[in-house]
């Protein structure tokens, strides 16, 4: 990623990092099937699931993941860092049985969450799409 294009991704996160439950009640909204792969949220109604700690702490921890990720791109340094994050992600997801079809299915859910929420434009669309192909060319690996 330039440096452009994650100071771009980084303004934008900002602006929507901090509605962890949000992001991944849209998510849920949007593909079921993802809901459903999470053995403490299958079969349960999103509504009845939202306002609950366990959400709470889930949603954390995925949104922060992207924070992590988003804090150390840019920088060339930082390179093999986010390398081994990301492909770690590919190998928990891939022993959870998580498909590379249901990652595109979060990817689409979340970039239109953006588009709704940040201050949206074609180098942010750009911006965002570069830095998510690089991020899934790694994780997709391993699913
Ligand atoms: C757990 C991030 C996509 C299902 C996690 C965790 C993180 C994370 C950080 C917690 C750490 C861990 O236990 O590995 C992400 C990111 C995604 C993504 C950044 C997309 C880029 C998905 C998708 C699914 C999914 C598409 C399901 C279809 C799960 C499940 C857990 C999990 C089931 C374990 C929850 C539990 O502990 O019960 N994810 N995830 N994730 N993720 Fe994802």
């Amino acid at each position: 990623l330039s440096a452009d294009e994650a100071a771009i991704v980084k303004s934008s996160w900002d602006q929507v990092k901090h509605n962890e439950v949000d992001i991944l009640a849209a998510v849920f909204a949007a593909y079921p099937d993802i809901q459903a792969k999470f053995p403490q949220f299958a079969g349960k109604d999103l509504a009845s699931i939202k306002d609950t700690a366990a959400f709470a702490t889930h949603a954390t921890r995925i949104v922060s993941f992207f924070t992590e990720v988003i804090s150390l791109s840019g920088n060339q340094a930082n390179l093999s860092a986010v390398y081994a994050l990301v492909s770690k992600l590919g190998v928990d997801h891939k022993a959870r049985g998580i498909s590379a079809a249901q990652f595109g299915e979060f990817r689409t859910a979340l970039v239109s969450y953006l588009q709704a929420h940040v201050s949206w434009g074609d180098n942010v669309a750009a911006a965002w799409n570069h830095a998510l192909d690089n991020t899934y060319a790694v994780a997709l690996k391993s699913l």
